[in-house]
């Protein structure tokens, strides 16, 4: 029997503009998505089967508040999705798989947990299947599984525009070190989307590449994420844990990711980040420190290059 295994990366927004919206309902945004070394693990393991099932079991950390509703999780819902791209007869041959989800992540919390386990599951059927899907044909489809589950397919750093499916390349990154905290409530993103100001940002104006953490977070200083007040008064603990983490010693930036409630801030290297985190942790927040994730996905399905 064979088994694969992925690891489905954080992803970071480190600015996030709502620059319009479209006729569905959905923003337009602009976006600059990083990856940081915390992750949820998958781990596939091919059954005697045929018919091309996946069967999901969730374990770890934040696994109980993901029991109800597995027939409805994103890495199911990206199995159901190849095998309608592939078609009834071709589905029929595809080996069953088992799926085991270690969810290390915060659910719901503006960092892309479910969308990078969607992405990672999709390199992961790719493979298991061996299925070639051209990459346009491949990032829609993956964009059907949710605006956020493009990005984290190649698994790097890359701007996100459009909802969020339009990628091109990121400025290169400076070395530098993350901290996350997520205060343990979950917010609704459409809620969130729901009670930002209607004010539109414009795009940002970004360099080629950041040589220092000091030049990086001098022009990301100058951006704002624009569903961080919404969601500090949806849920007010966010304003706590943005001030814990702007009084931590050597924090350089702190600010919401995606529509929260997750949290980050940027120091100057890991073990700046993980010295700080004593100063941070309090009650049943979840607290993480190390580097950002620079690796990029295993898979060749997912290592095209990104679009502009
Ligand atoms: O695409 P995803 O399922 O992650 O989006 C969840 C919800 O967030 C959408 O139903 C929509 O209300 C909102 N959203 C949005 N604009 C985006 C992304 C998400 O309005 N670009």
């Amino acid at each position: 029997m064979s088994s694969l295994h992925e690891l489905a990366h954080a992803k970071i927004n480190l600015y996030l503009h709502v620059t319009g919206r479209r006729e569905d309902g959905y923003h337009l945004l602009d976006s600059l998505a990083v990856f940081a070394g915390a992750a949820d693990e998958l781990r596939l393991t091919r059954d005697a089967g045929l018919g091309g099932e996946v069967k999901l079991r969730i374990e770890g950390t934040f696994a109980p508040g993901l029991q109800d509703d597995q027939a409805d999780n994103l890495i199911v819902r990206a199995g159901r999705l190849l095998r309608e791209h592939v078609g009834a007869d071709a589905a029929a041959r595809l080996p069953d798989v088992g799926i085991v989800l270690r969810k290390e992540l915060p659910v719901a919390s503006g960092i892309g947990g479910g969308s990078a386990d969607a992405a990672a599951a999709l390199r992961l059927l790719m493979d298991v299947w061996n299925l070639s899907i051209p990459h346009d044909r491949f990032m829609a489809l993956a964009t059907r599984l949710g605006a956020d589950v493009p990005v984290c397919v190649a698994q790097r750093a890359a701007r996100m525009e459009g909802i969020g499916e339009e990628l091109s390349d990121a400025p290169g990154l400076p070395p530098c070190g993350m901290m996350l905290v997520n205060c343990g409530q979950s917010v609704s993103t459409p809620q969130v989307f729901r009670a930002r100001s209607p004010v539109f940002t414009p795009r940002a104006d970004l360099p080629a590449r950041w040589d220092t953490l000091a030049d990086m977070v001098r022009d990301l200083s100058a951006q704002t994420n624009d569903l961080e007040a919404a969601a500090c008064a949806i849920c007010p603990e966010i304003a706590d844990v943005l001030a814990a983490l702007r009084n931590a010693p050597g924090c350089r930036l702190a600010r919401m990711s995606g529509s929260g409630a997750t949290c980050f801030a940027l120091f100057d290297s890991p073990a700046a980040a993980q010295a700080a985190q004593a100063a941070v942790r309090q009650g049943k927040w979840w607290v993480w420190a190390g580097d950002l994730y620079r690796g990029g996905a295993r898979q060749a399905s997912a290592a095209a290059p990104l679009h502009a």
